[in-house]
């Protein structure tokens, strides 16, 4: 039984270079298999005399034991081996810090918006709110110009149907306001407004802030007074001037646009004037009794000259390099 020695010296060296474990079962094959050699001497048992079986099957099965064991063994060793190739191939370092989560912050434009309103309360004024679906009636015809009035092409209106636009100012919110109220009313009302434009300095959305004072004694004077205090304590400038240029807008008489004075030159801010007859009428305020002023403020154009921004864009492509610079 020299032989079955070296059956199974063979196959100890041939598990033992396996590195596979397909291959390990392919090997295991021909020792255990139907055709293996060891089956093959289990089969040629029979040949032998009766004395002789019981010794020698009991060797067989010995040796058919032992290759059994080592295979097992093996196919440890390989399971082994790939687990610890894939924990090391994934290994986490726990003891790196951690990524953290990141803090959020104010966006630049309400950040300027929350700092006109703080300024405007502290002025008196209360904070109203109107819809940016606007009807016709209240983004033009209310405000004094009526339909194939020349002053509606000053604005490059977003149309939602015939009757409804995506309001171009918040001019209209003076109307809504006025129509609720009885004077003495004093607002700004702060928001989105649309229109058709877009480059550098405009973008097809941006923000205003309107604002209204109506009561028995209102003057050009108190509005010349309240913009430049607004200007002065938001640019956190005593020096700053601002200046009235005359101009045209249909819900004001008279009508002006106000510049403020920056760097060596004036820049334009907005719009203002005292509220048109016309206006008043529409929402049955007495204009022999009452008066008012109304403006409107760019709000970009306020937060790109207190931050230093020099295009609109920047404030609506949601880059965090940008946007984190606020924070
Ligand atoms: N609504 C005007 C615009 O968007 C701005 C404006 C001008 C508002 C004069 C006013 C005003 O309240 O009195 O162009």
């Amino acid at each position: 039984m020299e032989q079955l020695q070296q059956i199974l010296d063979q196959a100890l060296q041939q598990f033992a270079a396996i590195g596979d474990e397909t291959e390990l079962e392919q090997v295991k094959a021909k020792y255990l298999g139907k055709e293996g050699s060891l089956t093959a001497l289990l089969k040629g048992l029979g040949k032998l005399s009766a004395e002789e079986r019981p010794a020698a099957g009991a060797r067989i099965n010995q040796v058919k034991q032992s290759i059994e064991a080592a295979l097992q063994q093996r196919r440890d060793a390989l399971q082994q081996n790939k687990l610890a190739q894939k924990l090391a191939a994934e290994a986490l370092d726990v003891t790196l810090p951690g990524r953290g989560l990141g803090t959020g912050g104010l966006h630049p434009v309400t950040r300027t918006l929350e700092r006109i309103e703080q300024l405007f309360h502290s002025l008196g004024f209360a904070t109203a709110f109107g819809p940016e679906i606007e009807s016709d009636f209240y983004n033009f015809t209310a405000l004094n110009i009526p339909e194939n009035h020349p002053a509606r092409a000053m604005h490059d209106t977003f149309y939602i149907d015939p009757q409804h636009v995506l309001r171009t100012h918040t001019s209209p919110v003076q109307v809504r306001y006025m129509e609720a109220h009885q004077p003495p009313l004093k607002i700004i009302s702060p928001g989105r407004v649309y229109r058709f434009d877009s480059d550098a300095t405009h973008s097809p959305m941006f923000h205003q802030v309107e604002g209204l004072w109506v009561d028995e004694e209102i003057s050009f004077a108190n509005l010349k007074g309240v913009v430049q205090d607004f200007l002065q304590r938001f640019f956190e400038r005593d020096d700053l001037r601002v200046r009235f240029r005359p101009s045209f807008f249909p819900f004001t008489e008279p009508s002006a646009e106000m510049d403020m004075s920056w760097k060596d030159g004036w820049l334009e801010i907005g719009g203002c004037g005292m509220v048109h007859p016309n206006v008043l009428k529409h929402v049955n305020i007495d204009s022999e009794k009452y008066l008012g002023f109304a403006f409107g403020l760019g709000v970009e154009r306020l937060a790109m000259l207190r931050y230093g921004v020099n295009d609109l864009r920047l404030f609506y492509e949601s880059d965090l390099r940008f946007l984190k610079q606020f924070n």
